[in-house]
């Protein structure tokens, strides 16, 4: 089974992207071919300053290597190292309807964040498409918020497929990890690099901790019940057993639990439990060498499997020479 995904370098890595993807991520690779990159050509349609587009690159390579991808066994990449990714990009573009992408509500979203509506944004899932289709890829682990752009790869597959009467493309299956399907930011809204409301795991112990105290609560006095759906709850929820969680759920029904005393306690937590991938990710970065080998040697062994998907496609559309 192949499995397949990727995420922009767009931001430092946080809560969100760890539960809702890299963590997913690490998970499946004892399930299959795991190919996982770094989608700087689509961080393009947001991310507009060449030299930090570089160092999130760099960055995210530790991120995902700290957080336990083995590159022995899984492959991981950098998108632009395969720009052919690009021109299947093309191909898949002529067969989407224009009425498909109108419907993508993460274009919408972007919009209504004030992001400029350039084509590249428009044209975002098809890239995507691209992605996934050029591995023949099975399945595509993301959050929930993604799930509509793996639906509309299926659409614009089956499109190709139809139109040039041939099977060039398979149909990939998104996998949503349901328990956290979404992170919320500090201000309760979702967690995301554009919306400056995240928990950046491996940032400075001081500045994580600073934004855990900040994490925005109701004014509930201390000695009243506190309801537990809060977002404070919610990421606490996240490192905590199910015992631990039942019991101060049941001391904020009681009241008497200040959100001072809970904030304290998560920001212990989150640092213990990324106290071993923080320390391997500070060893990694005293070899970048080793890093871009790993992109490299990666990227490599990529465009080995996509080769014959790429000449398939361009065989079906007649496009090059026979
Ligand atoms: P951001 O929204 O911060 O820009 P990306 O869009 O780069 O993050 O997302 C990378 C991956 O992390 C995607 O698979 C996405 O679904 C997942 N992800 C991002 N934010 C969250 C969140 N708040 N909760 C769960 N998963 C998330
Ligand atoms: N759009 C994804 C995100 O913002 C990143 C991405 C690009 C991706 N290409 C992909 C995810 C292919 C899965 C498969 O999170």
């Amino acid at each position: 089974m192949r499995i397949l995904s990727g995420i922009q370098p767009s931001g430092e890595a946080h809560l969100g992207n760890f539960f809702g993807a890299i963590r997913q991520h690490v998970e499946l690779q004892a399930r299959g071919q795991g190919i996982y990159f770094i989608a700087d050509y689509h961080s393009m349609t947001s991310l507009r300053d060449a030299a930090r587009r570089r160092d999130f690159v760099r960055e995210l390579a530790l991120d995902y290597l700290a957080c336990g991808l083995d590159p022995r066994r899984s492959i991981l990449y950098r998108q632009s190292d395969l720009p052919e990714t690009c021109e299947l990009g093309w191909l898949l573009t002529t067969v989407t309807p224009m009425g498909l992408l109108q419907r993508a509500t993460s274009y919408k979203d972007k919009l209504a964040q004030g992001i400029p509506a350039d084509h590249g944004l428009f044209a975002y899932p098809v890239l995507q498409a691209a992605d996934i289709l050029q591995f023949r890829s099975d399945l595509v682990p993301v959050g929930q918020d993604q799930k509509q752009h793996i639906e509309m790869a299926r659409d614009i597959a089956a499109k190709f497929n139809q139109t040039y009467g041939a099977p060039v493309f398979e149909l990939p299956e998104p996998h949503i990890l349901e328990e956290v399907a979404l992170v919320p930011g500090t201000d309760g809204a979702k967690m995301s690099k554009s919306a400056g409301n995240t928990l950046a795991m491996f940032s400075p112990e001081k500045q994580l901790r600073k934004a855990i105290m900040a994490i925005v609560t109701d004014s509930t006095p201390v000695e009243a019940p506190k309801p537990t759906e809060q977002t404070l709850f919610q990421l606490w929820s996240l490192f905590a057993s199910k015992d631990e969680r039942e019991e101060l759920f049941a001391r904020a029904s009681k009241g008497g639990l200040g959100y001072g005393e809970v904030k304290k306690d998560l920001a212990e937590r989150v640092l213990r439990f990324f106290a071993p991938m923080r320390a391997l990710r500070e060893d990694l970065a005293r070899r970048p060498d080793e890093i871009e080998d790993v992109l490299r040697t990666g990227a490599r062994r990529a465009r080995e499997l996509a080769a014959p998907v790429w000449a398939a496609a361009r065989e079906a559309a007649g496009v090059g020479p026979h």
